[in-house]
C-alpha cells in the first residue's frame, strides 16, 4: 500500500514539476517555442540531425514576428533574441546585466577550465585586461612574418600535390582540411612557440586534438554542448574523474616550453613569450622590440600566474582560433571559386597593394576589397552561429512590460540575423559590395561575426590576419574553379558552422 501511495505521490510530483518548468514562459507572458519535453527545441540536435547553432537558427526562422522568444534548453528556460537592436542592448549598452556566459567553469576542481571564455564577472575582467595587450597591431606585426612563412609552406605543400597526381594541371583540394592544417601550424607556432610541421606530419599531436573537435564523437559533442546547456552535467563528469586528456597534454607542453625558454634566455616574438612575461612580472611589455623574459623570481608561488593558468589561456586561444579561422578561409575560397568577377576584382586589389611584388603587413591594411570579401564571408558564414550570455541582474526589455530574470540564459542567433532579409537583402547572395561605405544595402547593427561589446572576440584582428594571409596566398598562386555550385550543408555535431562534406575546389597553378 505504502509503495503504491509513494509511486502515485512521486509521479504527481514529477508531473507537477515538469509542468511548472515547461510553462515558465507561458506564465511570464512571453512568446515561446512549443516545448517538446524534455529536449525543448533541441530535438533535432538530440537526433544528430542539426547542430546546436542550427537548432537555434531554426527557432529564429520559424518565429517570424517576435523580437524575442522563450525556449527550453533541456530543463532551463532560455531566451532567443531575434532583433538586432535588442541584441546590441544586451551585448553592449546593458553589459552590466549580461557580463557572463554562464558556461561550465570550476576553478577549484578543474583549474584548466578557468579561462577567459568561461570566467565570470570580475575574474573575467581582470584576465581580459591582462591579455588584451597580446593582440595590439604592434604585436600582430611582430607575428606577421611567421604567419606568412607558414602560408608559403602551405603553397609548397600544395605544389607537391600537383607532382603527386602525375603533373595533372588541375587538382581537387579539400580546402577546410588544408586550412585546418595551416591554422594549426600558425597557432602552434605563434601561441605555443612550437615548430609543428602539419603539412608533412599530418598526424602530429596537435592535429589529433583538432580532429577530435572537427569530427567529434557523439559523447564528445554532448559533453561540449552540456558545458553551455547544463554546466552541472560537466561538473559531474569532472567529479567522477573524467577529465579531458588534452588538459594534461597541454600543461606538459607549456611547462617544458617555459623551462626551456627561461633556462636558455630564448627570445621569440610570440604569445607564449608574452604569457611568460605576464606570469613572471604581472604585465606584458608593450614595446615592439622588447621580448625578453625576466627570470629573477625563481619561486613558482611568487609568480602572478600558474603554469596551469597560462596553459589554459594558450589552449583557449588555440581552440577559439583554429576552427573559426580555418572555416572562414575555406568559405571565402568556396565563394571566390563560384564568383569569378569578385575573384578578379580581389586579385587586382591584392596585386595593387603588394610592395615590390611582396606581401607586407602595411600593404595588407590597404586592401579594402579584401576586407569587404572577408566581411561578407563572415556575414554569410559566421563561424560561431550564436552568441550566449547569462542575465546577471533582472532586466526590463525596453518598450515592453517584460522582465528578463536574473539567471536566464540568453542566446543570440548570429546566423539568424546575418541571413535575415530584413537586415541583409537577398541574404544567400555573396556580395562584398554590401560593405561599401556608400552602400546602404545592409544594416550594420545586425552584423556581429566577432560578437559585440566588452566581451567580443579578443583576437579579432589576429583572426582577420590569419584568414587574409591564407586567402591571398591561394589566390596569388592558383586559379580556382568551383566543384559544387549549391549551398553548403552544415555539420550536425560541431559548434562552429562546419561544412558537412568539406569544401572541394579545383586548383590549377598560375603561371607567374
Ligand atoms: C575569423 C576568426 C575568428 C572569429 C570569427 C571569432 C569569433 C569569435 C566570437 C563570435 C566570439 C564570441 C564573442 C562574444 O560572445 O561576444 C569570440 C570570442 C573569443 N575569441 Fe574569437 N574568433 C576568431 C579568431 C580568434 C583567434 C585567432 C583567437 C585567439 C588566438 C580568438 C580568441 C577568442 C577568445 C579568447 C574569445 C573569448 C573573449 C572573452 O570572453 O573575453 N578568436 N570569437
Amino acid at each position: 500500500m505504502f509503495l503504491i501511495l509513494f509511486s502515485v505521490g512521486l509521479t504527481t510530483l514529477i508531473a507537477y514539476l515538469t509542468r511548472h518548468i515547461y510553462t515558465y514562459w507561458q506564465r511570464k507572458g512571453f512568446p515561446y517555442y512549443n516545448p517538446n519535453i524534455p529536449f525543448g527545441c533541441l530535438n533535432s540536435f538530440r537526433k544528430g540531425k542539426r547542430s546546436f547553432g542550427m537548432s537555434i537558427y531554426d527557432v529564429y526562422k520559424n518565429a517570424t514576428a517576435d523580437k524575442f522568444i522563450g525556449i527550453y534548453l533541456m530543463f532551463r528556460p532560455a531566451l532567443v533574441i531575434r532583433d538586432a537592436e535588442l541584441a546590441r542592448d544586451i551585448l553592449v549598452n546593458n553589459f552590466n546585466s549580461f557580463h557572463d556566459r554562464g558556461v561550465y567553469v570550476d576553478e577549484v576542481k578543474d583549474p584548466f577550465s578557468a579561462n577567459l571564455f568561461s570566467l565570470p564577472g570580475h575574474k573575467w575582467k581582470a584576465l581580459r585586461g591582462k591579455l588584451a595587450p597580446f593582440f595590439t597591431p604592434v604585436k600582430l606585426r611582430a607575428m606577421f612574418p611567421t604567419i606568412k612563412s607558414i602560408a608559403l609552406r602551405m603553397v609548397e605543400h600544395l605544389d607537391e600535390s600537383f607532382g603527386r597526381q602525375n603533373n595533372e594541371e588541375i587538382v581537387v583540394v579539400e580546402m577546410k582540411g588544408l586550412f585546418s592544417r595551416f591554422v594549426t601550424e600558425v597557432i602552434g607556432s605563434v601561441v605555443f612557440g612550437l615548430d609543428i610541421d602539419s603539412f608533412k606530419d599530418p598526424n602530429n599531436a596537435f592535429h589529433k586534438i583538432t580532429e577530435s573537435y572537427r569530427f567529434p564523437s557523439m559523447i564528445f559533442s554532448i559533453r561540449n554542448a552540456a558545458q553551455m546547456l547544463c554546466p552541472q552535467f560537466e561538473k559531474l563528469f569532472i567529479y567522477f574523474g573524467f577529465k579531458h586528456d588534452h588538459a594534461e597534454f597541454m600543461t606538459d607542453i607549456v611547462r617544458q616550453t617555459v623551462e626551456h625558454r627561461e633556462n636558455n634566455n630564448v627570445i621569440r616574438r610570440d604569445i607564449m613569450q608574452m604569457l611568460i612575461q605576464l606570469r613572471n612580472t604581472g604585465e606584458v611589455n608593450e614595446d615592439e622590440n622588447y621580448w625578453k623574459i625576466d627570470t629573477s623570481k625563481k619561486d613558482d608561488n611568487s609568480k602572478s600566474m600558474s603554469i596551469e593558468s597560462i596553459a589554459s589561456s594558450a589552449f583557449l586561444f588555440y581552440l577559439a582560433g583554429y576552427e573559426t579561422s580555418a572555416t572562414a578561409a575555406a568559405y571565402a575560397i568556396f565563394e571566390l571559386a563560384k564568383n569569378p568577377e569578385i575573384r578578379e576584382k580581389l586579385e587586382m586589389d591584392i596585386e595593387n597593394n603588394l610592395e615590390r611584388g611582396k606581401l607586407t603587413y602595411e600593404g595588407m591594411q590597404n586592401m579594402k576589397y579584401l576586407d569587404m570579401c572577408f566581411m561578407e564571408t563572415l556575414r554569410k558564414y559566421p563561424a560561431l552561429p550564436l552568441l550566449n550570455r547569462q542575465c546577471t541582474q533582472d532586466y526590463p526589455i525596453p518598450g515592453t512590460n517584460k522582465i528578463i530574470e536574473k539567471g536566464t540564459p540568453i542566446v543570440i542567433s548570429v546566423l539568424g540575423l546575418h541571413r535575415d532579409a530584413k537586415y541583409f537583402p537577398d541574404p544567400l547572395k555573396f556580395d562584398p559590395e554590401r560593405f561599401l561605405e556608400s552602400n546602404q544595402n545592409n544594416d550594420t547593427k545586425a552584423y556581429m561575426p566577432f560578437g559585440e561589446g566588452p566581451r567580443h572576440c579578443i583576437a579579432q584582428q589576429m583572426g582577420k590576419l590569419i584568414v587574409k594571409v591564407a586567402v591571398i596566398n591561394i589566390l596569388r598562386n592558383y586559379n580556382l574553379e568551383a566543384v559544387e555550385e549549391g549551398e553548403i550543408n552544415f555539420d550536425a555535431l560541431t559548434v562552429t558552422i562546419n561544412p558537412k562534406a568539406g569544401i572541394n575546389v579545383k586548383l590549377s597553378k598560375k603561371i607567374i
